[in-house]
């Protein structure tokens, strides 16, 4: 089989994005975080998307759906127990700075950032940190600083599942999204959320590899996984924008959004059926994943699967479902 993509090790990977991220920004704040996921709720009266529904029962009926309100929501859900929020490529975590400095916020919330490096606050002007001061008092303290964890996301394991994970601007820098997405659905706890968002439409970045007649070229690998999500009832919202002022929905692509969010079912995990074959990198660094195709397309990229306990040991596996 011809494979043109070789999993790099860890140091590889860190040598490659070491140089890719010093031309990209780590330091986007609350405010652009919602921007990403819930765009047009900034507006004097909100626009919704199927992405601010699909977080409704969470939010309630707040009239600006943010992140904030959705982490506040979650956590009047889980009453007494912490929120575990885990932001996957979340660079300097600013986010998580500057509710980690406000009141009451680290006694309801446990904040985990997963990103290769610790950028710190090393790097930003006098000007920027003074900024974050001013947003949120106690921001650049160190009390302020989430748990980090210097791992790749798309393998990284978590001491205890996470309520929340969100991931902004990462996918396209991935070696392979798929096992990333896989990855953190994993590590959900039961009906535990997933919040995805860039500014390009990543899914589409990411593709099978087609030799002569080995798949139907309308198959993407992303359409085969919202599928899967579908036949086994697992809750999901994909968009590439917010509704349009007179309250139209515009048509969703499923090839083609850029926010997503999936909830996770209890009971079921995901597992990746394909390696990655090649990959493509175009001028800004961002990847085209190429995956092998499954079976002539009719087999599942991303199959789900329900563990099953065995007598022996007690050990858990995990099967496919059929
Ligand atoms: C463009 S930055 C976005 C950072 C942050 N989410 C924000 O919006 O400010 C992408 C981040 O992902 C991290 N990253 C890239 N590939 C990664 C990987 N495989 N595992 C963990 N982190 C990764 C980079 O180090 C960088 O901090």
């Amino acid at each position: 089989m011809y494979c043109g993509f070789k999993t790099p090790s860890h140091g590889e990977l860190l040598v490659e994005q070491e140089i890719v991220q010093a031309e990209k920004n780590q330091s986007r704040l609350l405010s652009d975080y919602s921007n990403y996921l819930f765009p047009g709720q900034g507006w004097r009266k909100p626009l919704s998307s199927p992405v601010v529904d699909f977080v409704r029962p969470i939010v309630g009926d707040t009239k600006h759906v943010t992140l904030k309100t959705v982490l506040d929501g979650l956590s009047r859900l889980r009453a007494t127990d912490s929120v575990r929020w885990v932001d996957m490529g979340g660079g300097r975590a600013l986010p998580m700075r500057q509710l980690n400095s406000t009141s009451g916020f680290m006694q309801r919330f446990k904040t985990t950032n997963v990103d290769l490096f610790d950028f710190g606050l090393d790097g930003l002007l006098p000007s920027e940190l003074e900024e974050l001061e001013r947003l949120a008092p106690g921001a650049t303290e160190s009390e302020a600083e989430p748990v980090l964890i210097t791992e790749n996301v798309e393998t990284v394991t978590l001491s205890e599942p996470a309520d929340i994970i969100t991931s902004i601007e990462l996918m396209q820098y991935l070696n392979d999204p798929l096992a990333a997405l896989t990855n953190w659905y994993n590590l959900l706890d039961d009906n535990g959320v997933m919040m995805i968002a860039t500014e390009h439409a990543w899914c589409s970045w990411i593709r099978y590899k087609r030799e002569p007649s080995n798949v139907c070229s309308y198959e993407t690998p992303i359409k085969q996984f919202l599928k899967e999500l579908l036949k086994n009832g697992i809750n999901f919202a994909i968009t590439k924008e917010s509704d349009w002022p007179n309250g139209t929905r515009p048509a969703v692509d499923p090839d083609y959004f850029r926010i997503m969010a999936i909830q996770k079912k209890p009971g079921t995990f995901l597992r990746v059926t394909e390696p990655v074959t090649d990959i493509w990198v175009n001028p800004y660094k961002f990847k085209a994943v190429y995956y092998e195709t499954p079976d002539k397309g009719v087999a599942p990229i991303v199959e789900v699967c329900r563990p099953r306990t065995h007598r022996v040991l007690g050990a858990m596996s995990l099967e496919g479902v059929s």
